[in-house]
């Protein structure tokens, strides 16, 4: 039985990619075997500190510090430091909105609204140290509400736009949040979304006031005492904030992210650590210089765009382009459009949007000149080789190198992933773990021999490695650090190790399935599922079966031009049985014309699964984009 749907080949460095790139020598990684003086080093180079650390790491396992009472702060590093070395007028963000409205933001123009909105925060009583909860869609206030936050040492906790007002409600208690920064409303495909009666429904009754956002200029209710306009607040405040000095164990923000138990907790992410780690692979991964526009797709609400949006990027004092909408609207080629439009060099993107891309067209990228692409990127989920060869042949045209970026929440910053000057690229595995870290594959047993599957477990600390879970230590204790003990963080994610020592990852652990003894991950069903033509996209989950155990069941959203039927069916399964082997066949297939997707293009297998396993909870789907789909899929499977 084949273990994984690998593709033979291989992808060394383009020369002319190699030529430039910062890092060209393999010699880093035996460099930063010494990991403790390989972030010191980064530390000193990358950030400027009010106050040099006296320890680089302090170890009392399951908690991790680094840069042990060193002060600094993240808005300076992102914001000042740029102006005081003469590029003030160097361009920031690029913002475009879905309607097609473009803003340009200089690092001057950026540290403006900031401090003034660092004032505004004061002036409304937040301190240091008081969370601040942001609701808010992918607008330039989104990332100016959060630097300010951490200019005057305000927790951030970002709620992504998409999630509903139960979710926000929750993360505000959870957090002790006094202060929403929200919106009135904002299009999406078009259609006015009514933002505001979302975050009114999320705090009614709380003890919190509300910084209300003009974006959509629709009608809402402003209710006095407890809602105030940005723009308004903004008109009076001051254009200096001294920067707070902070602490590098302070904490810079929460992320709020679905653990096995359903229940968000709150990723606790400082300042220093994560600045140092974060600032690091956006230099190494993303190779970028001075003149390179990069674009990031994610939403800032999640950890991708924290990271790679927000502070990777200022940090280095990139352009970046920030856009509003979605790939497909107006037009399928509104992407490849921007692309040209700005010039955009580096792209960083998911599997499922290269998926989405795929089923349009390659004649969407066609239309446009995307030759400034130099260098590409994914990151969310496994990356299918047909995908990734589509991405590297119709977007790239051959010549970019695919930065594949394992990472989580939980992480902060890439862990598993190629440094595109020196590394040769394997379609569908994320390559080798960053300069510094060390990852294993591990069962109950201990590591386990390369070929075969296990936990992927991280047995090095390293700088923006979360802090805790917000008052939630035990679950923190039990979730990373109990099944293989406090100094080696278990990711949940399963992985398989080459003969090259490349790790190739097999989605989450809990979508491990157990067939009559076998282990078999959903994604590789679903990758071989992809590697047929007729297959567009595909989820694959486990239902109980009375022999086996558990069998996978298939969802498959077909290319255009193709009609699901029996034989197709059929074909499908023996497909399956052999690119992986009869323990993978599916036990039936359904076709479907969409799968269900949180706004960040997550598939929700979870609910999948139950749909399938008739189970009469589905589970909750107020933070699906596409909720609809749900009522149809269950009417097909039971008419
Ligand atoms: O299963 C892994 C998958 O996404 C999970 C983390 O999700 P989240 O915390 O929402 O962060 C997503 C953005 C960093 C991981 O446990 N994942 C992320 N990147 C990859 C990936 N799986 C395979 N390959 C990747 N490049």
């Amino acid at each position: 039985m084949k273990e994984v749907a690998q593709e033979e080949q291989v992808f060394p460095p383009p020369e002319e990619f190699k030529r430039k790139a910062w890092v060209t020598d393999e010699s880093v990684y035996d460099e930063a075997e010494d990991y403790q003086s390989f972030w010191e080093k980064r530390a000193e180079e990358l950030v400027d500190w009010y106050q040099k650390w006296d320890q680089v790491l302090e170890k009392d396992p399951p908690y991790y510090k680094w840069f042990i009472n060193g002060k600094l702060n993240i808005s300076y590093n992102c914001l000042d430091r740029w102006i005081e070395r003469g590029q003030g007028d160097k361009i920031a963000y690029l913002w475009e909105g879905e309607e097609g409205e473009a803003e340009e933001y200089t690092y001057r123009d950026l540290y403006r609204e900031v401090n003034r909105f660092a004032n505004v925060l004061k002036d409304r009583g937040v301190k240091k140290g008081d969370v601040v909860a942001i609701y808010l869609p992918m607008v330039p206030e989104l990332p100016i509400a959060m630097l300010a936050c951490a200019r005057i040492g305000a927790p951030h906790t970002v709620v992504f736009a998409g999630f509903s007002a139960g979710s926000l409600r929750d993360r505000v208690i959870d957090a002790g949040a006094k202060h929403v920064i929200t919106c009135d409303g904002y299009t999406r495909r078009g259609k006015m979304l009514d933002h505001k009666s979302k975050s009114d429904e999320a705090v009614d009754g709380l003890d919190v006031q509300c910084i209300v956002v003009k974006r959509g200029n629709n009608q809402v209710n402003m209710q006095e005492g407890r809602d105030f306009w940005w723009h308004e607040l903004m008109e009076e405040a001051e254009e200096e904030c001294e920067p707070q000095v902070m602490d590098a164990e302070d904490l810079l923000f929460l992320m709020y992210t679905s653990g096995t138990t359903g229940k968000p907790k709150g990723v606790m992410h400082t300042t220093g650590g994560y600045l140092v780690g974060v600032a690091t692979t956006m230099k190494w991964v993303f190779d970028v210089k001075d003149d390179d526009v990069y674009w990031c797709t994610a939403d800032i609400g999640w950890i991708t765009g924290h990271s790679y949006i927000v502070y990777g990027p200022l940090a280095l004092g990139v352009t970046s382009v920030m856009f509003e909408g979605t790939p497909d609207y107006p037009q399928p080629d509104r992407w490849w459009e921007i692309v040209e439009k700005y010039g955009v060099t580096i792209l960083y993107t998911a599997p499922t949007a290269i998926r989405m891309c795929m089923k349009l067209g390659e004649q969407w990228v066609d239309k446009r000149d995307v030759s400034s692409l130099r260098l590409l990127g994914s990151v969310g989920e496994p990356i299918n080789p047909e995908a990734w060869l589509w991405y590297h042949r119709v977007v790239g045209k051959g010549k970019c190198p695919i930065v594949d970026t394992w990472w989580m929440t939980e992480t902060g910053m890439h862990i598993i992933t190629p440094l595109p000057g020196i590394t040769n690229l394997k379609p569908g595995s994320a390559t080798r773990p960053f300069p510094g870290l060390k990852g294993e594959i591990r069962d109950a047993k201990g590591v386990v021999p390369q070929g075969q599957k296990g936990d992927l477990v991280i047995s090095r600390p390293w700088p923006s490695m979360l802090r805790g879970l917000y008052n939630a230590h035990d679950k923190y204790v039990e979730e990373y650090w109990s099944k293989y003990g406090p100094e080696r963080y278990f990711t949940g994610d399963g992985a398989i190790q080459d003969e090259d020592g490349y790790f190739w990852l097999l989605g989450r652990v809990g979508d491990v399935l157990n067939v009559a003894g076998h282990r078999l991950g959903t994604a590789e069903v679903e990758s071989a599922l992809v590697e047929h033509p007729a297959v567009a996209e595909s989820a694959v989950v486990g239902i109980p079966h009375e022999l086996k155990g558990q069998v996978p069941f298939a969802y498959v959203v077909l290319r255009k031009g193709y009609q699901g039927s029996d034989d197709l069916k059929k074909e499908l399964i023996k497909h399956v049985s052999k690119v992986i082997g009869p323990t993978a066949r599916p036990d039936d297939v359904l076709f479907v014309e969409d799968l269900p997707k949180t706004r960040s293009g997550k598939i929700m297998r979870r609910i999948l699964k139950n749909i399938a396993s008739g189970e009469q909870e589905i589970g909750d789907i107020t933070t699906l984009k596409n909720p609809e789909i749900v009522d149809d899929i269950a009417r097909k499977l039971r008419p």
